[in-house]
């Protein structure tokens, strides 16, 4: 793992500083593969894109590297960065990496976003997926992204919004709100 040097008390947009990520990480890891089919089709359209900018590929905001291994996976024969602030996750994402073969190519690189990525060699894909919002100054982290990027490069970019809709919220039994409700146990 190589290291931005950053002291103590980072702290991500969204004060994660107190977070247990013994608890949070398998958390992270299964709300990614949940999201894995669709993370799939958006890398399948990326790769095709990016075919012809040969160079690395940047996963920023990483987390446990879910999806840090799949783009080595759709990406077979280019080098993969899995950039996050927080070592433990870092660590889950070379264990996943381990565990799947993807050792050689799949590098973690700790950094604080938006700082750190100019260690990285510049990119043919920046992929952020819900790490933006978490970056205090949002603006300089889009440039830092541009910034990685190798000329004709891609980034893509995955932000959420308001939590998704799908059920009414009189169900006709029970209380209503149930999807309210699961926002809330989830969100503690
Ligand atoms: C919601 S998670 C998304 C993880 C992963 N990209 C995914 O889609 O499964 C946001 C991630 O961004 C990381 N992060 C937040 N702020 C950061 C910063 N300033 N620098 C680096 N990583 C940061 C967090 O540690 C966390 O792993």
């Amino acid at each position: 793992m190589s290291e931005q040097g950053h002291g103590h008390g980072h702290q991500h947009g969204h004060g994660h500083g107190d977070l247990d990520w013994s608890v949070m990480g398998p958390v992270m890891e299964r709300e990614a593969e949940v999201s894995l089919p669709l993370y799939r089709e958006i890398a399948g359209w990326a790769a095709e894109r990016s075919e012809r900018v040969p160079g690395p590929v940047v996963d920023a905001g990483s987390g446990p590297g879910v999806v840090a291994a799949l783009l080595a996976e759709i990406f077979p024969d280019r080098e993969v960065y899995a950039v996050d602030a927080e070592a433990a996750l870092l660590e889950r994402a070379a264990d996943r990496a381990h565990r799947t073969g993807l050792q050689e190519r799949l590098h973690t690189h700790r950094a604080e976003l938006p700082g750190g990525l100019d260690a990285l060699p510049a990119a043919s894909l920046v992929w952020a997926g819900r790490s933006l919002h978490h970056v205090g100054d949002q603006r300089a982290g889009l440039a830092a992204f541009g910034r990685a990027l190798l000329p004709g490069g891609h980034l893509v970019l995955l932000e959420g919004g308001l939590p998704p809709r799908t059920l009414p919220r009189e169900l006709g039994f029970g209380r209503p709100g149930i999807e309210s409700r699961l926002d809330a146990a989830q969100e503690e």
